[in-house]
Protein backbone atom coordinates (compact mmCIF):
# COMPACT_ATOMS: atom_id res chain seq x y z
CA UNK A 1 0.00 0.00 0.00
CA UNK A 2 1.48 3.31 -0.97
CA UNK A 3 1.45 6.67 0.61
CA UNK A 4 -0.42 8.18 -2.04
CA UNK A 5 -3.36 5.53 -1.61
CA UNK A 6 -3.86 6.49 2.12
CA UNK A 7 -3.49 10.45 1.43
CA UNK A 8 -6.14 10.13 -1.99
CA UNK A 9 -8.82 8.12 0.83
CA UNK A 10 -8.09 10.79 2.88
CA UNK A 11 -8.70 13.77 0.96
CA UNK A 12 -11.93 11.95 -0.50
CA UNK A 13 -13.07 11.23 3.19
CA UNK A 14 -12.51 14.97 3.73
CA UNK A 15 -14.99 15.90 1.55
CA UNK A 16 -17.60 13.91 3.02
CA UNK A 17 -17.14 15.79 6.56
CA UNK A 18 -20.35 17.05 8.10
CA UNK A 19 -19.00 20.43 9.62
CA UNK A 20 -22.12 22.93 8.86
CA UNK A 21 -21.03 24.40 12.45
CA UNK A 22 -17.47 24.85 12.21
CA UNK A 23 -16.54 24.31 8.49
CA UNK A 24 -13.34 23.26 9.30
CA UNK A 25 -13.68 19.95 7.39
CA UNK A 26 -11.07 16.83 8.39
CA UNK A 27 -10.39 13.63 6.80
CA UNK A 28 -8.73 10.24 7.84
CA UNK A 29 -7.06 7.14 6.51
CA UNK A 30 -5.81 4.11 8.81
CA UNK A 31 -3.71 1.27 6.93
CA UNK A 32 -4.03 -1.66 8.76
CA UNK A 33 -1.18 -4.01 9.15
CA UNK A 34 -2.89 -6.48 6.02
CA UNK A 35 -3.33 -3.18 3.92
CA UNK A 36 -6.88 -2.68 4.44
CA UNK A 37 -7.88 1.21 4.95
CA UNK A 38 -10.93 2.71 6.50
CA UNK A 39 -11.31 6.28 6.30
CA UNK A 40 -13.36 9.30 8.99
CA UNK A 41 -14.82 12.35 8.48
CA UNK A 42 -15.54 14.76 11.14
CA UNK A 43 -19.17 14.61 11.90
CA UNK A 44 -20.49 17.25 13.90
CA UNK A 45 -23.84 18.18 15.33
CA UNK A 46 -25.70 21.30 16.73
CA UNK A 47 -25.34 19.69 20.41
CA UNK A 48 -21.47 20.37 19.53
CA UNK A 49 -19.71 18.23 22.44
CA UNK A 50 -21.37 15.64 20.41
CA UNK A 51 -19.48 15.94 17.36
CA UNK A 52 -17.03 13.24 16.60
CA UNK A 53 -13.14 13.90 15.12
CA UNK A 54 -12.29 12.24 11.66
CA UNK A 55 -9.51 10.13 13.79
CA UNK A 56 -12.20 8.48 15.66
CA UNK A 57 -14.56 8.54 12.90
CA UNK A 58 -11.88 6.11 11.20
CA UNK A 59 -11.42 4.02 14.55
CA UNK A 60 -14.36 3.32 15.45
CA UNK A 61 -15.09 2.12 11.59
CA UNK A 62 -12.48 0.22 11.59
CA UNK A 63 -12.68 -2.13 14.84
CA UNK A 64 -16.21 -2.38 14.38
CA UNK A 65 -15.65 -3.83 11.21
CA UNK A 66 -13.05 -6.45 13.37
CA UNK A 67 -9.67 -4.50 12.80
CA UNK A 68 -7.37 -3.19 15.29
CA UNK A 69 -3.36 -3.52 13.37
CA UNK A 70 -3.51 -0.01 12.52
CA UNK A 71 0.10 1.01 11.41
CA UNK A 72 -0.64 4.12 9.48
CA UNK A 73 -3.02 7.05 9.61
CA UNK A 74 -3.23 10.01 7.57
CA UNK A 75 -4.86 12.99 8.25
CA UNK A 76 -6.04 15.82 5.97
CA UNK A 77 -7.15 19.69 6.58
CA UNK A 78 -7.17 22.36 4.70
CA UNK A 79 -5.70 25.36 6.61
CA UNK A 80 -2.89 27.24 6.31
CA UNK A 81 -0.80 25.52 9.15
CA UNK A 82 -0.37 21.53 9.85
CA UNK A 83 -3.43 20.24 12.20
CA UNK A 84 -2.47 17.65 14.27
CA UNK A 85 -5.07 15.49 16.31
CA UNK A 86 -6.86 16.68 19.07
CA UNK A 87 -5.81 15.17 22.95
CA UNK A 88 -8.71 12.70 22.96
CA UNK A 89 -7.77 10.89 19.38
CA UNK A 90 -4.24 10.92 20.62
CA UNK A 91 -5.24 8.80 23.57
CA UNK A 92 -7.88 6.28 20.93
CA UNK A 93 -4.79 6.36 18.45
CA UNK A 94 -2.36 5.15 21.52
CA UNK A 95 -4.70 3.12 22.55
CA UNK A 96 -4.48 0.51 19.09
CA UNK A 97 -0.72 1.44 18.59
CA UNK A 98 1.76 3.54 20.31
CA UNK A 99 4.08 3.45 17.03
CA UNK A 100 1.48 3.84 14.87
CA UNK A 101 3.07 6.07 12.08
CA UNK A 102 1.01 9.90 12.00
CA UNK A 103 1.43 11.72 8.74
CA UNK A 104 -0.25 15.00 8.91
CA UNK A 105 -0.97 16.79 5.56
CA UNK A 106 -2.69 20.33 4.38
CA UNK A 107 -3.90 20.71 1.09
CA UNK A 108 -1.06 23.41 0.68
CA UNK A 109 1.89 20.65 0.57
CA UNK A 110 2.42 21.03 4.39
CA UNK A 111 3.31 17.93 5.82
CA UNK A 112 4.26 16.66 9.43
CA UNK A 113 5.06 13.07 10.39
CA UNK A 114 5.11 11.59 13.95
CA UNK A 115 4.49 8.49 16.11
CA UNK A 116 1.45 8.32 18.29
CA UNK A 117 3.71 7.78 21.82
CA UNK A 118 5.44 11.20 20.31
CA UNK A 119 2.39 13.29 19.99
CA UNK A 120 1.00 11.38 23.22
CA UNK A 121 4.09 11.51 26.12
CA UNK A 122 2.95 9.50 29.31
CA UNK A 123 -0.27 8.10 28.28
CA UNK A 124 -2.95 6.82 30.25
CA UNK A 125 -2.62 2.69 30.20
CA UNK A 126 -4.72 1.02 32.37
CA UNK A 127 -2.49 -1.71 32.83
CA UNK A 128 0.56 0.76 34.73
N1 LIG B 1 -11.42 17.83 14.27
C1 LIG B 1 -11.09 16.60 13.77
O1 LIG B 1 -11.88 15.95 13.09
N2 LIG B 1 -9.86 16.13 14.05
C2 LIG B 1 -8.91 16.79 14.75
O2 LIG B 1 -7.84 16.26 14.96
C3 LIG B 1 -9.17 18.13 15.27
C4 LIG B 1 -10.56 18.62 15.10
C5 LIG B 1 -12.74 18.36 13.96
C6 LIG B 1 -13.69 18.44 15.11
C7 LIG B 1 -14.63 19.54 14.64
O3 LIG B 1 -15.63 18.96 13.82
C8 LIG B 1 -13.77 20.43 13.79
O4 LIG B 1 -12.61 19.68 13.48
C9 LIG B 1 -13.37 21.72 14.45
O5 LIG B 1 -12.83 21.50 15.70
Amino acid sequence: MKEEDLIKAATEARLRAYAPYSKFKVGAALLTKDGQIFTGCNVENSSYGLSICAERAAVVKAVSEGCTGFTDLVLVVDCEGICTPCGACRQVLFEFNPDMNIIMLNLRGGKLEAIARELLPEAFELDH
